[in-house]
């Protein structure tokens, strides 16, 4: 039996480059020699994917806060089972863009929810399979970026600048609760030297 891989998750606002730095990040470990799975949230299996349709389009008001909170966990439940879980036992790392924080901090610290309340659905949805790593991108303007490339007209990203404000100081008030597992990773400068930072910070779990 091969070692249990690695699972790592990007977190981070709109707009601070995490997909760019899923893919660079992943490239660098497979440069290290391991076999790699980049995926990503809402979505990263077939029911999780379709889930992703239900959120993400249609209006504002299409669900309330418990049913979107219940949705991300129920796709997350099913990308843990039918993608994580199985790449992990088969000793590969597993690199995904948003993961449980993303709920936390937007349907738990910015929604209405609280944290502690998506943090309890989101227990039952993925057991202990917590990220081993959590890095999240942080970016002074990065909402302002999302919104000059108009790359913030999903459901969720079109939220206003409040929203989105509290989507990041969440994001921190995670980090410093769970500081061994979420780390805060400065999104700014050369996307090379961001993912450069993000390799330091992961330092520990490299073979
Ligand atoms: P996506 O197009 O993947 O955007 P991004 O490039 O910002 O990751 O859209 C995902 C949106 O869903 C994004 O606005 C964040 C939001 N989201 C939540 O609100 N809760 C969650 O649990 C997840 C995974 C994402």
């Amino acid at each position: 039996m091969s070692e249990r891989g690695k699972f790592i998750s990007l977190e981070g606002g709109e707009g601070v480059g995490k997909s760019t730095q899923v893919m660079a990040l992943a490239d660098a470990l497979r440069g290290r020699g391991l076999d790699v799975v980049t995926t990503r949230e809402p979505g990263g299996s077939e029911g999780a994917e379709a889930i992703r349709e239900l959120l993400l389009g249609g209006e504002e008001e299409r669900w309330g806060p418990q049913a979107e909170a219940l949705l991300f966990a129920a796709a997350r439940a099913d990308h843990v089972a039918r993608t994580i879980r199985p790449a992990l036992a088969a000793g590969k790392w597993v690199v995904s863009d948003r993961f449980v924080d993303s709920s936390l901090a937007y349907q738990g610290g910015a929604g209405e929810l609280g944290i502690e309340a998506v943090r309890a659905i989101n227990a039952f949805a993925i057991g202990d399979h917590f990220p081993d790593r959590t890095l999240v991108l942080l970016l002074d303007d990065g909402h302002e970026r999302a919104l000059a490339r108009d790359d913030v007209s999903d459901r969720i990203g079109g939220r206003g600048r409040d929203y989105h404000h509290k989507v990041e100081l969440a994001f921190r008030l995670i980090a410093a609760e769970e500081p061994e597992r979420v780390r805060l990773i400065d999104a700014s400068g050369a996307p090379e030297q961001v993912t450069q930072r993000l390799l330091e910070a992961i330092g520990d779990l490299l073979p």
